[in-house]
């Protein structure tokens, strides 16, 4: 990491500062759903409780990259918290649909980011691509899970879907100070077919 010039180690240790607080707020969207569909929604509680302990692990492994990136929690860690939070436990409240919209839509939002961050990884992180590599298949896992419960969307659901992607996004780009755009533009620049990641 250090032989990287100084501009690409800074992107590469705001990426795992973003990934780190995004599995933080992850942790405490499903930890309010939990709380909540022990209630309302009980057949959904041993799904998120096995996410949840993903997303723990996740979030465990980014901490653990950040000393040798030089990278710290994120500034904004208290968003992430809060409107994780308050993002579970309203999703929740909405019932079944809206829990595995919420899903669907960050899982969804994630999942292109990561991809985003692989390719940028591949030549100059080889340690943190692997580790994105093995998240991402878990975070697939949630997004194809949350889908299938998601049989018959309605008008509810796709708002739900596209107000809570925007909002990741935001969040995203807010923690990364626009990296997060501009390695979504070198990806397309440099996205050949069979490109490997
Ligand atoms: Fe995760
Ligand atoms: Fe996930």
């Amino acid at each position: 990491m250090d032989e990287l010039p100084r501009r690409e180690a800074l992107t590469v240790a705001r990426i795992v500062r973003v990934n780190h607080a995004g599995e933080f707020g992850a942790i405490r969207i499903y930890s309010a759903q939990i709380l909540v569909a022990r209630y309302l929604s009980p057949d959904c509680v041993p799904s998120l409780t096995e996410m949840l302990g993903h997303e723990r692990q996740h979030c465990a492994a980014f901490r653990a990259a950040m000393p040798a990136r030089k990278s710290r929690p994120c500034r904004v860690m208290q968003f992430w918290s809060w409107g994780g939070w308050l993002l579970g436990f309203c999703t929740a409240l909405l019932g079944r649909q809206g829990i595995w919209a919420c899903t669907a839509a960050v899982e969804a939002t994630v999942h292109r980011h990561l991809d985003d961050q692989l390719h940028y990884l591949l030549e100059r992180d080889r340690a943190l691509h692997a580790i994105i590599l093995s998240i991402r298949k878990e975070e697939l896992a949630h997004l194809h899970h949350a889908e299938e419960q998601l049989t018959a969307p309605g008008p509810l659901v796709h708002l739900l879907r596209s107000t809570i992607a925007v909002a990741t996004d935001c969040l995203i780009w807010l923690s990364t100070w626009g990296d997060s755009v501009r390695m979504a533009r070198a990806l397309k620049a440099a996205k050949l077919p069979g490109t490997p990641i």
